[in-house]
């Protein structure tokens, strides 16, 4: 997140120059790249799978349909996207956008020999597609990530044809008051020593509890939405707010 006046942003607790901010996620994430889908899988108990299932039933791709995946990273969710859609290549193209070049070749091997998927790396902020070009924008645990997520938005509306839909999955606050202990005791105290334990990257844990705090709450996220520019804005949450799922039309 950034300031009013755009000059910091949010690095996990940090307060850091916004420019600063892009280089030092590339970093994260390029030091977590090779473990990033089992660290996933470890971190999350699995409930990763669930979430992005969740967020293809409210989705509901069809074939032919243009879809941009943005923080795509290693392409679970454009993988999902195809599934949904009948997993052929003519149907559509499903795009993944990442930052982070380490991210996408990791799920380039991983999806390797796949010609229905396309991996494409560049900023959120300032995505090198036509105006209309997409049917669908999703973009999963990666908002928070953004340096400036005002311009992401707005960016993801202008890429979206009249009638196209937005999705952002991402970590969000819980609503369940009996949770929020638990919760912070495993994100706080367990999460960075899981990272450190298995993936021997402490740091880059710790960066991901404290990004999801300083992310902004449900319907402040609804709210940035409005300001971009998107109609008919809603959210469902999901295991008790702990991730929720933002949907938006471009009018
Ligand atoms: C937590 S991972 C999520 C990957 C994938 N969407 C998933 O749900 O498994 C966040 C991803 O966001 C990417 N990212 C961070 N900042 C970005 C930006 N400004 N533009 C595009 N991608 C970005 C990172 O490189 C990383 O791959």
């Amino acid at each position: 997140m950034t300031d009013r006046n755009d000059r910091t942003a949010h690095f996990g607790f940090r307060d850091i120059g916004v420019d600063e901010k892009a280089p030092m996620v590339q970093g994260v994430f390029e030091s977590v790249a090779s473990r990033y889908d089992i660290m996933n899988d470890l971190m999350s108990m699995g409930a990763h799978r669930f979430w992005k299932d969740a967020l293809m039933d409210w989705m509901r791709p069809r074939a032919g349909e243009h879809c941009l995946d943005v923080a795509g990273g290693t392409g679970d969710v454009a993988d999902r996207i195809r599934q949904r859609q009948g997993g052929s290549a003519a149907s559509g193209r499903v795009l993944v956008f990442d930052l982070t070049e380490g991210m996408l070749r990791a799920g380039q091997e991983r999806f390797q020999g796949r010609d229905d998927l396309q991996w494409v790396c560049g900023n959120a902020e300032a995505l090198p597609f036509e105006d209309g070009s997409f049917d669908a924008y999703t973009i999963s645990f990666g908002l928070r990530n953004v340096s400036r997520p005002d311009l992401a938005l707005a960016e993801a509306r202008r890429v979206l044809r009249p009638g196209g839909r937005f999705f952002c999955l991402e970590f969000s606050r819980v609503v369940l008051p009996i949770l929020k202990d638990i919760y912070d005791q495993y994100s706080f105290k367990l999460l960075p020593t899981l990272g450190g334990l298995v993936a021997g990257d402490r740091d880059s844990y710790q960066y991901l509890v404290e990004s999801i705090r300083r992310f902004p709450p449900q319907e402040q996220l609804e709210e940035m939405m409005r300001e971009a520019g998107f109609g008919r804005v809603s959210h469902r949450n999901m295991s008790g707010g702990i991730v929720a799922v933002h949907n938006g039309w471009r009018i």
